[in-house]
C-alpha cells in the first residue's frame, strides 16, 4: 500500500513512520512519498527516517519529491499535513492578535480564521488534484484549524476527506488513566467541534464512569484537564471539556498570559524549529537523536501558559511520549484498507446525526469506520450549555471558507467579528487590515 505524505518535510513526519515502522501485518503501508515545498526540509526529515529504518528488513520505502502530482498519482492514502506560511505566519498570527488584545492562537479565535484563510486556497488546490488524478484514494487531513480544513476540502472529496486530531484520544486516555480503566476498554461520549468539544461520558463495566470522577475532587485534581479548568467548572457542566476550551472559559486569563510571555508559541517554535533543519542539514551527528530531543522539548513546554495562567502545573510523564496522532491515523488507514472495524474520534460531515447542525458541517465525533469509510455512531444532542459556542464557531468557519473560497473580504471581516473571542467589529476591522498589510498569502481578499 502506498502513502503520500503532503507537507513530507514537516516535524511530524517521524511519528507517523515510526508507527508504519512498528507495523508488520499484512497490508501495510510499503511506499512513503514524502511531498514538500521545501526541498531541503524534506532531505532533514528523510535523514531522520533512514535512521529510524536502520535495522528494520521490512521498513517502507521512502521516496521525496516537490512535484504534487508525482506524489498523489499512485497513493492509496494522502496525509495532509501542511503549513501555509511556515511558523513564520504563525507567530504573525498570534503577534498581530496580542496587540490588539485578542487571541492569536492557531486554531482557537483571530489567529485560527488568519491561518485558515491562508490555508483553504492551497487545501482546495489539493483536493481538486487529488479528485482529478487519485479518485480512489482516501486522504486524512491533519492540518490545522483541522475542522475547518477538513471541511472545505469536503467541498471537492465528499466522504473521502476525513480530519484528526489527537487531543480526543489523550483526552480519553487521560479520564480512563484516573478512573484506573483500560482505555481500550472505555466508551468515550465526545461531541463537539475540533478542538471544541467534551467528553459527557466514559463507558466502561457497563456503567458511565463520569459521574464517579466528577465527584471526586482528588481525582480531578490529578490530570491535566482536571487542573485546567477546576473541579468547580467541571461539574457545573458534568463534561470535562477539551483543553483548547481553556482558551473560551478562561479566555481573559489565557490573553494575559500569552501577553506576559517573553514569547509566543509559534515564536518559540520558529526558533525551535529553524534550529533542528539547520543542524540536520549541516551537522554530522545522529539527526534521530536531535529530532527526538526537540519533540521532547516541545511536548514538554505544549500549552504552558495555559496550564501556568491555571496553577495547573508541569505535564504528565505520560503526556509527553507521543502515539495520539500518529495511532488515529495509522488505525484509521489500516480499519479503511483492511475494513478492520474501528471506533475513532474523527472529523466528518455530520449528516443528521447532530441537530443545530446542517449536513454539510464537519463534527468531531465518534464514528465507525470500515472499508466504506467512516459512519458517526448514534449519539445524544451538544448539551445546551455548549451549543451555542458550537453553532457560533461553525459559522465562523463558513465564513472564513468562503472568504477563502470566493476572495470576499467582506466575508472574511464576517468571519472576525462573530467569534465569540474578538469583542468589536472595530478590532476584527483593524486586525483583518494588519493582517493583510503583513502576510501576503491574504492578498487575494482584496481591500
Ligand atoms: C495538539 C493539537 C494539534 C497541534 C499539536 C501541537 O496535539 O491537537 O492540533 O498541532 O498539539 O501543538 P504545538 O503548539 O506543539 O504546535
Ligand atoms: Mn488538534
Amino acid at each position: 500500500m502506498r502513502l503520500a505524505i503532503l507537507g513530507g518535510g514537516g516535524f511530524r513526519v517521524p511519528l507517523v513512520y515510526r508507527a508504519l515502522l512498528d507495523d508488520h501485518a499484512e497490508g501495510r503501508v510499503t511506499h512513503v512519498t514524502l511531498h514538500d515545498l521545501d526541498a531541503g526540509r524534506l532531505h532533514a526529515i528523510a535523514r531522520v527516517l533512514a535512521e529510524q529504518a536502520d535495522g528494520v528488513p521490512d521498513a517502507p520505502e521512502v521516496e521525496v519529491t516537490t512535484d504534487l502530482d508525482e506524489a498523489l498519482v499512485k497513493a492509496d492514502f494522502v496525509f495532509v499535513a501542511i503549513r501555509v506560511h511556515g511558523l513564520d505566519g504563525r507567530a504573525l498570527d498570534e503577534r498581530l492578535a496580542l496587540e490588539e488584545g485578542v487571541l492569536g492562537q492557531e486554531t482557537v479565535g483571530a489567529g485560527g480564521i488568519s491561518y485558515g484563510l491562508r490555508t483553504v486556497p492551497v487545501a482546495n488546490r489539493i483536493a481538486r488534484r487529488v479528485a482529478e488524478i487519485s479518485p480512489q484514494a482516501w486522504v486524512i487531513n491533519f492540518t490545522n484549524p483541522a475542522g475547518l480544513v477538513t471541511e472545505a476540502m469536503s467541498h471537492h472529496l465528499g466522504d473521502r476527506v476525513i480530519g484528526i486530531c489527537d487531543s480526543p484520544v489523550g483526552l480519553g486516555r487521560r479520564v480512563a488513566r484516573v478512573l484506573g480503566v483500560d482505555p481500550r476498554d472505555a466508551t468515550l461520549d465526545y461531541v463537539g467541534l475540533n478542538h471544541l468539544g467534551w467528553v459527557r461520558g466514559i463507558q466502561a463495566g457497563g456503567r458511565d464512569r463520569l459521574p464517579e470522577l466528577l465527584a471526586d475532587g482528588e481525582a480531578l485534581a490529578s490530570f491535566e484537564e482536571g487542573r485546567l479548568f477546576g473541579a468547580t467548572w467541571l461539574r457545573a457542566i458534568g463534561a470535562v471539556p477539551n483543553e483548547y476550551l481553556h482558551y473560551y472559559y478562561y479566555n481573559r486569563e489565557a490573553v494575559a498570559a500569552a501577553r506576559a510571555a517573553a514569547q509566543t508559541r509559534g515564536t518559540f517554535l520558529l526558533q525551535q524549529q529553524q534550529r533542528f533543519y539547520e543542524e540536520t542539514a549541516n551537522g554530522g551527528g545522529s539527526a534521530l537523536a536531535l529530532w527526538d530531543r526537540t519533540r521532547l522539548e516541545r511536548e514538554t513546554t505544549y500549552m504552558a501558559e495555559n496550564r501556568e495562567a491555571a496553577g495547573a502545573g508541569e505535564r504528565s510523564s505520560c503526556d509527553l511520549e507521543s502515539g495520539g496522532y500518529e495511532r488515529v491515523a495509522i488505525d484509521l488507514m489500516r480499519a479503511i484498507s483492511q475494513d478492520r472495524q474501528a471506533t475513532l474520534i474523527l472529523n466528518v460531515r455530520n449528516r443528521g446525526a447532530l441537530p443545530g447542525l446542517d449536513d454539510d458541517a464537519v463534527v468531531e465525533v465518534p464514528c465507525r469506520v470500515g472499508s466504506d469509510g467512516a459512519q458517526i455512531l448514534p449519539l445524544d444532542p451538544i448539551p445546551e450549555h455548549g451549543l451555542g459556542l458550537v453553532t457560533s464557531v461553525k459559522a465562523v468557519e463558513r465564513s472564513t471558507i468562503e472568504a477563502a473560497t470566493t476572495g470576499s473580504r467582506s466575508a472574511a471581516l464576517r468571519a472576525l467579528s462573530i467569534h465569540p473571542l474578538v469583542d468589536s467589529v472595530a478590532v476584527a476591522g483593524r486586525l483583518l487590515d494588519a493582517y493583510q498589510r503583513n502576510i501576503p498569502q491574504l492578498g487575494y481578499l482584496g481591500s
